[in-house]
């Protein structure tokens, strides 16, 4: 090779991972769901008439996966404790699409209700006919320091995050395998996949459903059309710090926190249908400097840790001395 040919080598691949580090730089999602999203089907083609059940439907994530759901033309099953709220959400969705009364059905639910899950699944499936997907959404985070939490909230995350989106899983499955088609998308976490201190009851309970699922994808391969697919969004506005469990079962955040460092509800949920819409079995959805550190956990954990120990510590002194502990993870801490 001449040296005209070897420095045009270099040029293009210097251009090349520039071309990477700046879409990286401005990424919100990982690689393969942003790909998906310039590429690949649209959720609206895709999830067109399909029936989909959202769980934790009367707020936050659940509440907008319902609207864009809508506007897609999906037919909804609805569900969480609150029926007035789950109705407000239905009423919503019929303004802002072209569904008509009958398209959804509002399904009270508590997810830590086992017994109630069969009955449920099945009143679903006898109003639609079927289910074409499951958002196991519905669940519960935590800001407390584990040397002052009861095992008391331990046990109800794990009832609440685990074996309620088991529970459900268990009981619609079946009619996914009879089929031989269905998606069952699992709302996970980053703290899914990192370590997440102040929340170690539900980076547990996040890590279990990744166990979980991750393991129940192997066991279907016998089924190609069944996906089972983990979403692990950081940061997203919501109410889900305002309803974390703390130190005490029944005691409440001291203060809602911020949400302006957070990304947007509507840009997670269109980045959850797309990658429904594709198949993508594990999304990472998370503004930066958060995807970053999903990157980092995956690819370079010594490096991860160290760096995940730093910014921890932070939250730790900032949660100790009333400050917001999410919104100071990497800025200045600043009195909420
Ligand atoms: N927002 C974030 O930053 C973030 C980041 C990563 C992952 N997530 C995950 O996203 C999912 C949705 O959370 P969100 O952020 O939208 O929080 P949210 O606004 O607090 O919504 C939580 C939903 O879960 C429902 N829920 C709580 N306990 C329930 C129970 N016992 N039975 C049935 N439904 C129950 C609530 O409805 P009712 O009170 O009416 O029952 C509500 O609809 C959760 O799994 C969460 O772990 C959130």
């Amino acid at each position: 090779m001449d040296c005209c040919c070897l420095s045009a080598v270099w040029y293009f691949t210097l251009l090349y991972l520039l071309v990477h580090c700046l879409c990286f730089i401005f990424a919100d999602a990982d690689l393969t769901l942003l790909w998906s999203s310039v590429t690949g089907h649209s959720p609206e083609t895709k999830l067109r008439r399909l029936v989909v059940w959202v769980t934790g439907a009367s707020s936050g994530i659940g509440e907008e996966l319902a609207y864009q759901l809508a506007k897609c033309g999906s037919r909804l099953v609805l569900s969480a404790r609150r029926e007035d709220e789950l109705n407000r959400v239905k009423r919503c969705c019929l303004e802002r699409s072209n569904l008509k009364e009958e398209d959804i059905l509002v399904l009270p639910l508590d997810l830590l209700q086992r017994t109630s899950h069969a009955d449920k699944a099945k009143a679903a499936v006898q109003y639609f006919g079927h289910i074409d997907v499951l958002i196991n959404n519905g669940g519960r985070s935590q800001r407390s320091l584990f040397e002052e939490t009861s095992l008391d909230v331990y046990q109800a995350l794990m009832e609440l995050n685990v074996l309620g989106t088991i529970s459900i899983t268990k009981h619609v499955l079946p009619y996914m395998t009879q089929r031989g088609s269905g998606s069952i998308v699992t709302v996970s976490s980053i703290a899914g996949l990192v370590g997440a201190p102040l929340s170690t009851g539900y980076a547990a309970s996040k890590h279990a459903l990744q166990g979980f699922f991750n393991s129940l994808r192997i066991e279907l391969t016998e089924y190609p059309n069944i996906l089972i697919s983990t979403v692990c969004p950081g940061p997203v506005q919501s109410q889900i710090v305002h309803n974390a469990f703390t130190e005490e079962l029944n005691k409440p955040v001291n203060a809602p926190g911020l949400q302006e460092h957070k990304m947007a509800t509507s840009r997670c949920v269109r980045l959850m249908l797309v990658g429904i819409a594709n198949g993508v079995k594990e999304m990472w959805i998370a503004k930066q400097p958060f995807l970053f550190v999903y990157y980092a956990w995956q690819y370079v954990p010594t490096f991860a840790l160290f760096l995940t120990s730093k910014l921890g510590r932070r939250r730790v002194e900032n949660f100790r001395t009333g400050l917001d502990a999410d919104a100071t993870y990497f800025t200045k801490a600043k009195r909420s």
